[in-house]
């Protein structure tokens, strides 16, 4: 054996490598004795304490061990066994049923964002440097407690800062010591599920809906009943017989993905229900900012007094998705259970980037950057639709697009969509098909195009393909 001085491994680092390599093959049998380190270091020419890092390292870690008086010799060890009879790790890496029931319900992220994404707000406006400025000055404030574990549901600044917002634009009625912060909706979504629901619980999701959501319930063990949403919305009549559910799951201000308004008859039939059932409404309010043509809805939860509602905010729209910031105004009797959970169960954090982000709303940072957004979401929105115009006089339904961030094409047929997707694909646009967002067995055909995350001149390129795709898909069909 010879060691050279190597730039990125010492020699005791070589001579522990060489060792445990001989111990763990075997040739240095168990019970063998390793010469001692004098004779390493005059062997093999190095420092006697470099040897003795090495054989020390053995023994701490179990290779090899000590016999007072005698010196060191290779353990006893059935490594042997690990290596040849067990199974590699690879092949008896297997989910559990859980796990494989959980996968099924998680279709794969699809890499870096392509210029349909939906739900991918425009990264590049958001204005960065504003932002780690805003950071940097409340790193360096942060108190040391803010390094340690907190249990308090959020930066107190960021909950009142919140709360004022949330009444005024939507009417939500709270104090801040009703909101809990989370990391993203999905989060909350996950909380709800595991602290108001039990395993085989019902719980109704809107038909078609948002997977997030429905991940999370899935994940608790409940049973998801998928009830349809016509153009007023979540429609009730249309629930299966069954048990009555734990939880309803909607999107009342902009359905997802549909992009429908859950009209003021329904919502009331909606808190009806829940009242009578004993289930609570989950209302996930996930981009109600961005309504183009008139001002934001109010909420379900401030409709009524006492709603059986927990209403879910996130930044994913409005700032960015991995800021992953979200949060939960919780009916007062369930903010301590609800924030004890969430503390020993997810742990809080991201208190600086909390901190900020107060000061952002309270310096007008948060509505100027709303504002500047609905602009661009307009353009954007207009871009794909002109760029789809060739494709929508030939038949092509959009969607209305009054808010959101996304514009819903319905399609002819599930061939069509297939044929679609599997264009998009070769030319690199992902293109996300609407019947994947249906859980039961009549999945409507469509594409969901998310214009927000990209600008015009893709939106136009991608559009333009999209449209010449559509009528040569149409072409048999129509002549
Ligand atoms: C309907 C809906 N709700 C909520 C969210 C946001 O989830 P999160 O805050 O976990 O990023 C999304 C994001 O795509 C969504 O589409």
């Amino acid at each position: 054996m010879r060691l050279t001085p190597q730039k990125d491994q010492g020699l005791s680092q070589q001579l522990y490598i060489a060792l445990r390599g001989w111990i763990e093959s075997g040739e240095l049998a168990s019970g063998e004795a390793l010469p001692s380190s004098r004779q390493l270091a005059r062997e093999l020419n190095i420092g006697r304490n470099t040897a003795l890092a090495a054989l020390d390292r053995l023994a701490a870690e179990g290779f090899v061990v000590t016999r007072p008086g005698a010196g060191l010799f290779v353990a006893s060890l059935s490594l042997a066994e690990t290596r040849h009879d067990a199974p590699a790790a690879s092949e008896n890496a297997q989910l559990s049923r859980r796990g494989d029931h959980l996968l099924a319900a998680c279709a794969p992220s699809g890499g870096p964002h392509s210029t349909f994404a939906p739900g991918i707000p425009a990264l590049d406006l958001f204005p960065r440097e504003q932002w780690q400025r805003l950071l940097r000055r409340h790193q360096q404030r942060a108190p040391e407690a803010w390094l340690a574990y907190q249990g308090d549901g959020g930066v107190a600044e960021l909950k009142t800062a919140l709360c004022d917002y949330l009444r005024l634009s939507r009417s939500v009625r709270c104090t801040p010591g009703q909101i809990l912060i989370t990391q993203g909706a999905q989060q909350g979504f996950e909380l709800i599920a595991r602290l108001l629901a039990d395993p085989g619980d019902h719980a109704w999701v809107e038909e078609p809906g948002y997977a997030g959501a429905q991940v999370a319930l899935t994940a608790a063990g409940l049973s998801l009943v998928p009830v349809p949403v016509d153009a007023d919305g979540i429609d009730l009549q249309c629930v299966p017989d069954g048990p009555g559910p734990k939880l309803i799951y909607v999107t009342p201000s902009h359905q997802y993905p549909s992009g429908i308004t859950l009209t003021l008859a329904r919502r009331l039939a909606l808190l009806k229900a829940a009242r009578d059932r004993g289930a609570w409404i989950i209302e996930d309010d996930y981009d109600s900012e961005f309504r183009y043509s008139s001002p934001p809805l109010a909420s379900l939860q401030g409709l009524v007094d006492q709603a059986p509602v927990i209403y879910v905010g996130t930044f994913s729209k409005v700032l960015y998705p991995g800021l992953r910031l979200g949060y939960l105004v919780l009916p007062l009797a369930l903010v301590e259970p609800f924030r004890r959970a969430n503390a020993r169960f997810h742990r809080e954090g991201q208190y600086v980037a909390q901190a900020a982000l107060a000061e952002f709303i309270d310096q007008g940072h948060f509505s100027r950057h709303v504002a500047r957004m609905r602009r661009a979401y307009r353009s954007r929105q207009a871009a794909l639709r002109e760029a789809l115009a060739p494709a929508v006089a030939r038949g092509m339904t959009l969607s209305e697009g009054h808010a959101g961030m996304h514009l819903l094409a319905g399609l002819d047929s599930l061939g069509q969509e297939r044929t679609l997707v599997e264009a998009g694909r070769r030319q690199g646009i992902a293109l996300s098909p609407l019947s994947g967002y249906f859980l039961g067995d009549r999945p409507e055909p469509g594409l969901v195009l998310g214009y927000a995350g990209s600008p015009e001149v893709e939106i136009a390129r991608a559009g333009g393909w999209l449209a010449q795709a559509w009528i040569d898909s149409a072409a048999p069909a129509s002549g």
